[in-house]
């Protein structure tokens, strides 16, 4: 059984998660995807509840979420998606459906059409509000050397957080 949360009440959750990585998983049209982020921050703006997380142009993801209105993000906090976030982080859809491979099952909130991983036990349901392409000459250099020597940089999708569901 899952609950609906406020975001307050998961926010510390979220925050010390993400170094142990979650899945972002798009749906548009008729492709669905999952890929492994380590990276995103909660906040609040335009008084939404605001989650943004960050994609390289490279993902196969990029080429999914630019085109949809809605992403989620599912977090396991007893380690149950580890080998999934291992396998999702290192592999694209483009190449295998990780959803095979992992034994992923995606489940629907109500008309959003991105599904979260029924697997994972607390989701972020968002729908995209703003995109922001980073702009390289408005980057420090530290973290210009540090993270994008490749050119591959990150576009930044704004989700208003609309669900938070936790495992009961
Ligand atoms: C722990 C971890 C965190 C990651 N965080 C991000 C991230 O925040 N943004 C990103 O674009 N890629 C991130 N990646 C890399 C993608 O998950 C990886 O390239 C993935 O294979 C892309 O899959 P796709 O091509 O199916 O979208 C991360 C990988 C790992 C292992």
């Amino acid at each position: 059984m899952l609950k609906d949360l406020h975001i307050a009440e998961v926010s510390e959750k979220v925050i010390n998660q993400f170094p142990k990585g979650a899945l972002l998983t798009v749906k548009s049209k008729d492709k669905l995807n999952t890929m492994t982020i380590g990276w995103g921050t909660l906040g609040r703006v335009w008084n939404k509840s605001i989650l943004t997380v960050m994609v390289r142009f490279s993902r196969l993801t990029y080429d999914l979420i630019r085109e949809a209105d809605s992403f989620t993000v599912s977090f396991s906090m007893d380690d149950s998606l580890k080998q999934a976030i291992n396998i999702c982080g290192t592999k694209s859809g483009r190449d295998v459906d990780k959803f095979k491979e992992c034994s992923l099952t995606p489940a629907y909130v109500d008309e959003i059409e991105s599904p979260y991983i029924a697997e994972g036990d607390l989701h972020l349901i968002c729908k995209t509000v703003y995109k922001n392409t980073m702009e390289p000459e408005l980057l420090s250099e530290d973290l210009k050397d540090r993270w994008y020597k490749d050119n591959d940089y990150h576009v930044i999708f704004y989700g208003e957080v609309l669900k938070v569901l936790v495992k009961e």
